[in-house]
C-alpha cells in the first residue's frame, strides 16, 4: 500500500503481527479469563480474528472493517460460524449497535485530522459531546475509535488496542485514559 493510502484509510498493520498479536493473546491467556464476546472494530486481514477466534468458550465474534476488498478477503477464509464478518463504519456501527461485547480487541486505524473526511471528524465529535469531553480532542481517528468502543462494552469488559504511545504520555490523552 502507498504511503499516501496508508495515511488515509490508517492501515498501519501490526508490524511483526506474529510478535504483537501472540503478545496480546499470551497477556490474555495469562490473566486467566474467558470471553466469549468479542468484538474487533477494524479488522484488516484478519490477523486479529486468525489468532483469537478459536477459543473454546467463543460464542461471539464480530469483526468489523470498512474496506470491501477487506472485507472480501476476510470472507474467503474458514471462519467458525460464530465469527461475524460486517463491513461498516466502525464508527457507525457503534452507535447502532444494542450488542455490548465482553473483549474489545485490535489495531484501531491512526489517520490525523489533517487526512481525516469532514463526516468521520463530525462523527468523533458527536462522541466527544456524548461524553462531555471538549471536542479538541479529535486530534485523530483512533480517539474515536476508542470512545466508540466503550459503547459497546459490557460493564467489566475489557478494551485491548495497539496505540500510539502519546495515549500513555500526552495531557490531552488524559481525559480519553480516564
Ligand atoms: C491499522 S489497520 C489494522 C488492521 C488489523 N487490525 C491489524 O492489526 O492487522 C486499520 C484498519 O482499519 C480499517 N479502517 C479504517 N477506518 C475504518 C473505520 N472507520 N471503520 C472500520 N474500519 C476502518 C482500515 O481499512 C484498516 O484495515
Amino acid at each position: 500500500m502507498k504511503n499516501q493510502d496508508k495515511k488515509l484509510s490508517g492501515s498501519y498493520y501490526s508490524y511483526r503481527p506474529h510478535k504483537t498479536v501472540h503478545f496480546m493473546e499470551q497477556y490474555l491467556a495469562k490473566e486467566n479469563k474467558r470471553y466469549n464476546s468479542v468484538l474487533e472494530p477494524s479488522a484488516g486481514d484478519g490477523r486479529f480474528v486468525d489468532k483469537l477466534s478459536f477459543g473454546k468458550d467463543m460464542q461471539n465474534f464480530v469483526a468489523i472493517e470498512l474496506m470491501e476488498e477487506k472485507v472480501e478477503q476476510l470472507n474467503s477464509k474458514k471462519y467458525p460460524a460464530y465469527v461475524k464478518i460486517i463491513q461498516d463504519d466502525f464508527l457507525d456501527f457503534a452507535r447502532k449497535t444494542n450488542e455490548k461485547y465482553q473483549l474489545i480487541i485490535g489495531n484501531p486505524p491512526y489517520i490525523s485530522i489533517k487526512n481525516m473526511e469532514n463526516s468521520s471528524i463530525e462523527k468523533g465529535r458527536d462522541i466527544c459531546e456524548k461524553y462531555n469531553l471538549p471536542l479538541s480532542l479529535m486530534k485523530n481517528i483512533w480517539v474515536a475509535f476508542v470512545l466508540a468502543s466503550v459503547f459497546c462494552l459490557e460493564s467489566q469488559g475489557v478494551i485491548f488496542f495497539v496505540l500510539p504511545m502519546e495515549f500513555l504520555q500526552v495531557q490531552y490523552a488524559e481525559k480519553i485514559r480516564l
